[in-house]
Parts: structure tokens; C-alpha cells; sequence
């Protein structure tokens, strides 16, 4: 009797263990937990060891430039010479993958691949074998940004050409690397490259040709995509057997009340911020978004075009371009309430604000309380879902930034919010494989310069030899980590 009460208790006991683990705090073996990086944000060694000049290079070199510090990511994190450094912090943290980018100016110094830099090629090489003998798995993005300016100054993503450009740089990359990197994203956020440098002036090339350019770069851009993904599979993919994907940024907007007007609003704004980009690869029909389509066409007939300002799609591009992705790569920063916007935009003037603008109501993203910050990962992959089926997603970035040297409880509390969400998701019956969070460590933030901080390790910017150390952030990472758990 005693025998047979151990074997019932232990018997309710497992089985209470299998439903705390179903109740989803632990996280699947093979979920792969990582940072993020881009090159011109932490390489420095701008213009050493015959790297090519690059947009980012020209934008930062403008006297007085943009840039909110006057900064530039000349000497960054300076991690062009440190790969040990940077390999032994991934080490520290346990990290299973670490997310970086290449920069095409440093393997292709004209852009052309006609003319390799054997020092770029070995860099990486350096690199990647590093962490492959640690057991850390390279998630490579083809394009962070830097286009090399030569490119540029043929119009860059503007150009017709672009495609091709793109095709031939991927096929050094996947020559190259291919053999040890089986993780491939082309192409990281979109929106910043085309609304925010060919539509506005939030980041170099700051063409700001609002209401065209961003278009333009757009379908140029997926067709880019598509290319270097046709590339792989027709080549590449046989004797590698890696994946290749692309990464967006979807940020969470939902309507602000349930008027019409508001509801409209919160789909042209969705569409204009990543539909526009997810659309033509992960959508059923492929192409632009129809109603943001429909939208464009009507104002561009109001403004006197004789086309759209939305280029389109022949058949035959639709059918290239959809489907050609291997899982869904999502950055997420910041949830906003969309409202149909009550600014003044002139109508008669061909736009992006105009064809979707609206306003924003922001959530806080950081840690007010010991609540804890709101995130809403989950709702964003249960949206793509819906919207396009069930992709193996990874969250390519998610972070916080701060003011360098605050206190940096804020941002623990962040990650394991942020993961705690995940793990809603994967309850949710959502394929999320991986996290990487922004960033490993303190880098150049774009336009912000240093003045805004998104990493797990501090860099002192101050000191040559930019000195690592990790921030409470990074201990909070490392614990949820090496349990695989995150406790209550
Ligand atoms: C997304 C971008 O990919 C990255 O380069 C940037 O630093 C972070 N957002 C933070 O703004």
C-alpha cells in the first residue's frame, strides 16, 4: 500500500511537472537564444585594409553632418580588431547564435563583385570560425545599411539595376561563407532603407524624394530579395542546405477607437510601414498591399499622375517574388494607437505622410514600475500569422535603448518581459525558433550617434582600446539562458 501511495505521488507529481512546463515558462530545447549586430555599427576600421567607402562613411564625413553627436562609426566598437574579445563575450552570455552583418564595402570596396578584398573575406573568416569553435551559430544579414557609395551614386536602391548588383554580391557571400553559415537574412528593415533614406531623410542615403522614392526602393528591393534567394536554391542550397529569409520591422499599431476612419488608418499605416515589404514575399497573392495600392493610385490620380506612384508588378515578378523565403525575420521596438491623422498635410503634394500618415499615440516601452514593460511580440507574430500563415518566425532584434551610463535594472526587466511574451507566443502555437536581442554590446546608433545606448555590454567609447563590460542586463540574459526557464 505504502509502495503503491510513493508510485501515485510520484505519478501526480511528474505529471504536475509536465503541466507547469505545458504552461509554457520553459523554452523549447532548440530555440535558439542570441544578439545582434550590424557592421558599420560596431566594426570601426572604416577605411583600413582596402574597405571601399559606403553611404554611412559619406553621410558621417559631412561637415556640419546630421548626426546627433557629431559622430561617425569610424573606429565604432573598434571590433574589426577585436573577434576574440567579441566571441569571448558571446561565450559569457552562453549565447547558442549571434546575428551580424557583412559589410559589402569591406569584401566588394566598389560594390562590383568583380573585384574581391581577400582582407574583408578574412575578417569574417576569422570571425565566424571563431564562434564555430564554440559552438555558437552565425545568423549572417547580407545588407545592414552600408551600400557601398559607388552604388549609390548609380542611384543605389533607386536603380533598375539593383537587383543584379545584389545577385552578384550575395553569390561572393554564399561562395565564401556558405560552407560553414546555414542562415542567410538579405536584407535588414526595409522601411529604414527605403521610407525613412529614399523617402525621408532619417538615414543616409537621405535622398528624401517622399511619395516616390520609398516606392520605388521597395520594389526594387524585394525583387533583390527574390534574386538572391533564387540564387541559393538554384546553386547554393544542394551543397550548403542553409536557409535564407529576409528581416522586417514590425512594430505593433493597432486602431486608437473603432471608428472606421481610425480602423482605415491603422491598415494604410500597417501597410506603409512593413506590408509594403511582407506582402509581395509572404502574401498568398503576392504584390503590394491592395488597399494601400488602391490608396496610392487614387491620390497619385488626384495630384495629376498619369500612373501610380506605387510601381507595379508584372505577373511574372508577382510569381518570382512570392513565397521566396525560407521563415520570417521580425525587428520589434515599440507598440503605438494609430488615429486618422488631424495634422495638416498639403494633399496636393505627393507624399508619404499624405498616402498614410497618421498619428501615433506611443506606449512607453520601458520599465516604469516593477510591472514591468509592456511587449507585445506575440500580438505581432499572432497578426503575421493570420495575415500570411504559420512561418517559422525569429525575432532578428528587440531591445531597449537608454542614455549611456544610467542605471540598468530597466533593461532587465525588459529582456524578461520580452521573453516571458515569446513564450506566450510559442503557448499561442506561434513557430518562434529564435531571439536575438539589440544589441551585444554599446554601438553607433545611427543618426543618434553614441547618445543612445541598446547594449547588454557598455563600451567606453572614450578609451582607444574600447573596453567591454557587461551591464545588469547582461547577467539577467545569461540566467534565463543557462535555465532555459524564466521564474516568476
Ligand atoms: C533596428 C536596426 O536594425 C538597428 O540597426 C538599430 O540600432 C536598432 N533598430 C535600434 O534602433
Amino acid at each position: 500500500m505504502k509502495r503503491f501511495i510513493v508510485i501515485l505521488c510520484a505519478v501526480l507529481l511528474c505529471g504536475h511537472a509536465a503541466v507547469v512546463k505545458q504552461s509554457g515558462r520553459s523554452f523549447p530545447k532548440d530555440f535558439l537564444f542570441g544578439t545582434a549586430t550590424a557592421s558599420y555599427q560596431i566594426e570601426g576600421a572604416y577605411n583600413e585594409d582596402g574597405k571601399g567607402e559606403n553611404i554611412w562613411d559619406r553621410l558621417t564625413h559631412q561637415v556640419p553632418s546630421p548626426i546627433k553627436d557629431q559622430s561617425s562609426g569610424d573606429i565604432a566598437a573598434d571590433s574589426y580588431h577585436k573577434v576574440e574579445r567579441d566571441v569571448e563575450m558571446m561565450r559569457e552570455l552562453g549565447l547558442d547564435a549571434y546575428r551580424f552583418s557583412l559589410s559589402w564595402s569591406r569584401i566588394l570596396p566598389t560594390g562590383f563583385s568583380n573585384q574581391i578584398n581577400p582582407a574583408g573575406v578574412d575578417y569574417y573568416n576569422r570571425l565566424i570560425n571563431e564562434m564555430l569553435k564554440y559552438n555558437i551559430q552565425p545568423l549572417v544579414t547580407l545588407y545592414h545599411w552600408d551600400l557601398p557609395q559607388p552604388l549609390q551614386d548609380l542611384g543605389g536602391f533607386a536603380s533598375p539595376l539593383f537587383g543584379q548588383w545584389f545577385e552578384d554580391y550575395a553569390r561572393v557571400v554564399y561562395t565564401n561563407f556558405g560552407d560553414r553559415v546555414k542562415f542567410f537574412i538579405t536584407f535588414n528593415e526595409p522601411r529604414e532603407i527605403c521610407n525613412e533614406g529614399y523617402g525621408g531623410t532619417g538615414f543616409a542615403p537621405v535622398v528624401n524624394a517622399t511619395g516616390i522614392g520609398e516606392y520605388l526602393c521597395a520594389k526594387h528591393l524585394v525583387t533583390a530579395h527574390a534574386k538572391a534567394y533564387h540564387l541559393y536554391n538554384n546553386e547554393f542550397r544542394a551543397s550548403q542546405g542553409g536557409k535564407v529569409g529576409i528581416t522586417i520591422s514590425v512594430n505593433w499599431f493597432e486602431a486608437e477607437t473603432d471608428s472606421e476612419d481610425d480602423k482605415l488608418a491603422a491598415i494604410w499605416f500597417r501597410q506603409g510601414s512593413w506590408g509594403i515589404f511582407s506582402e509581395p514575399i509572404f502574401g498568398l497573392e503576392g504584390g503590394f498591399p491592395k488597399e494601400l495600392a488602391e490608396r496610392i493610385a487614387e491620390k497619385s490620380a488626384q495630384q495629376g499622375f498619369p500612373r501610380s506612384r506605387l510601381p507595379e508588378f508584372t505577373d511574372e515578378e508577382r510569381e518570382y517574388i512570392r513565397g521566396t523565403s525560407d521563415f520570417f525575420g521580425i525587428n520589434h521596438y515599440f507598440n503605438a494607437r494609430v488615429s486618422a491623422t488631424t495634422y495638416p498635410v498639403n494633399p496636393a503634394v505627393p507624399s508619404l505622410n499624405d498616402d498614410v500618415g497618421v498619428d501615433l499615440i506611443f506606449e512607453s516601452k520601458r520599465a516604469e514600475s516593477t510591472s514591468g514593460p509592456v511587449v507585445k511580440l506575440s500580438n505581432v507574430m499572432l497578426l503575421l500569422k493570420e495575415l500570411y500563415g504559420d512561418w517559422d518566425f525569429y525575432i532578428t532584434e528587440n531591445g531597449m535603448s537608454s542614455a549611456p551610463g544610467v542605471d540598468d535594472t530597466a533593461r532587465g526587466l525588459y529582456y524578461k518581459a520580452a521573453l516571458e511574451n515569446c513564450l506566450d507566443a510559442i503557448d499561442d502555437g506561434i513557430k518562434l525558433k529564435g531571439y536575438m536581442a539589440w544589441s551585444l554590446m554599446d554601438n553607433f546608433e545611427w543618426m543618434q550617434g553614441y547618445t543612445s545606448r541598446f547594449g547588454l555590454y557598455a563600451v567606453d567609447f572614450e578609451d582607444p582600446n574600447r573596453p567591454r563590460t557587461p551591464k545588469h542586463s547582461a547577467f539577467v540574459y545569461k540566467r534565463i539562458i543557462k535555465d532555459r526557464f524564466i521564474d516568476h
